[in-house]
């Protein structure tokens, strides 16, 4: 059931594929929807103002319509500017007066050309368009090239954290963009102001494979700005981090909200994962929690730990355990109402000793795993077995049930991130 594939979660805002129209289309996968509004169109490929105006195609009403269809499908309207009524006439913009001239349905009888005082068109469009159109206008006004390898390495999707964004590793990092981020002095800030200004952020940093160490330690580099350290809200919890030192898993937004939803009143928990507090701090803070006991190996997870606690005031009710769970889960025998899980691909080495953190009374279990889809319910027997032979037989306990399954995310194909809830009494 374990899965080789590395830890490597997405966000979270995905573009739909650019193309030359701008649609509202642009998706934020979890929370809610991003709209932008700001100038937005296709690469204009050559001069298209003149005078102040703007190059226009001049049609009848009547065929308006069918013609600017023929321009889209030529990717020759310029979606910069908005069609504009003159006398009986609309004048279309266009990307290209030469190439507009070279198509077999333009006639000079029936079309004419002219530059017009066109209004922007100021319509919604997608971040990551929006940074397509403004990166092709500035390499057109430095008359630098950009070939569409590397079009495709503009950012479609991206990380947002407060004022900071993580974009993916491919974006912008080939030899080719290398070596034209260099070509010209300040070149290179302009292309990242671009992309900071329409992503709506001050500071850039690009992902990276997470290390395969067990501390899973962030390898994010910045790219624009100097300090990763971020702090955030997310569903009314505070969380502080340092992208370029711990990772931060955006994929398990549902989850966090699904825990924090749990009223915990009066209940002592255990988390066995804690990191910099993914679901500590909405324990403590919407599950009210009486007391959290956060077992973790990594000092700076530890650290942002302890910033996010001081951020949600929560210090009093959060105790620390620095170190390797299989050193520290024994010394908090008989403490939990609750133990959390919180680890992939699996968190069955720590399944026994989760059972002695509960207090004699029994409680809940949240054990987080990888699991193939077709796999889930042979491995939850799997699970519940496991446990009740050592519940049962080892400890003072009489029964383990399975209280739900969360299917959390796809991991990878055919790979589910899960968690099983189950109680033991
Ligand atoms: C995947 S991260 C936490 C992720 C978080 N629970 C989430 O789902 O967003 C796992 C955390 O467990 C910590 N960790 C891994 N093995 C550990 C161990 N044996 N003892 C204590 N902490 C450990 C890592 O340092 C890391 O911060």
């Amino acid at each position: 059931m374990r899965c080789e594939h590395d830890y490597h979660e997405r966000n979270r805002y995905d573009c739909p594929p650019r193309t030359g129209d701008c649609h509202s289309g642009h998706s934020r996968r979890y929370d809610s929807d991003i709209e932008i509004h700001s100038p937005c169109g296709i690469s204009v490929t050559d001069k298209t103002k003149d005078n102040g105006g703007i190059k226009s195609l001049l049609v009848d009403k009547s065929i308006a319509a069918d013609v600017r269809e023929k321009l889209l499908e030529s990717e020759l309207l310029n979606l910069e500017y908005k069609p504009q009524e003159f006398e009986r006439n609309i004048a279309l913009p266009i990307t290209s007066e030469a190439a507009l001239m070279n198509l077999d349905w333009f006639s000079e009888d029936t079309h004419s050309i002219a530059s017009l005082p066109l209004s922007q068109n100021i319509g919604k469009c997608t971040p990551a368009q929006a940074i397509a159109a403004e990166i092709a206008q500035l390499f057109d006004d430095e008359a630098v090239a950009i070939t569409d390898d590397m079009k495709e390495l503009l950012p479609t999707k991206w990380d947002l954290f407060g004022d900071l964004a993580v974009i993916p590793k491919e974006s912008l990092n080939s030899p080719e963009w290398n070596a034209v981020m260099k070509s010209k002095s300040g070149f290179e800030a302009r292309v990242w102001e671009i992309i900071c200004r329409n992503i709506k952020v001050n500071r850039l940093a690009r992902q990276a494979e997470i290390a395969t160490d067990n501390l899973r330690s962030s390898q994010v580099t910045m790219i624009y700005g100097d300090s990763g350290e971020v702090e955030f809200i997310d569903h009314g919890v505070k969380f502080y981090l340092d992208v370029t030192k711990v990772m931060f898993s955006s994929g398990n937004v549902t989850e966090r909200h699904r825990i924090g939803d749990i009223d915990m009143t009066g209940e002592c928990i255990v988390d066995a994962f804690a990191g910099i507090g993914y679901y500590t701090l909405p324990m403590l803070v919407r599950s009210n929690a009486k007391q959290v006991y956060a077992c973790e190996l990594n000092p700076n997870s530890i650290q942002a730990l302890t910033r996010g606690a001081e951020l949600n005031k929560v210090t009093d009710r959060l105790t620390i355990l620095h170190g390797d769970n299989q050193e520290t889960l024994p010394k908090l025998r008989n403490v939990a109402d609750r133990v959390h899980l919180g680890i992939l691909p699996s968190s069955e080495p720590t399944w026994r000793l989760a059972v002695d953190c509960l207090k004699n009374s029994g409680g809940i279990l949240h054990l987080h795993m990888n699991l193939n889809d077709s796999e889930i319910d042979s491995f939850t027997k799997y699970c519940i077995d496991v446990i009740s032979d050592y519940a049962l037989q080892h400890c003072d306990f009489s029964s383990v049930s399975l209280l739900h399954v969360e299917k959390v995310k796809w991991y990878a194909p055919h790979i589910r991130h899960v968690v099983l809830d189950l109680r033991i009494e």
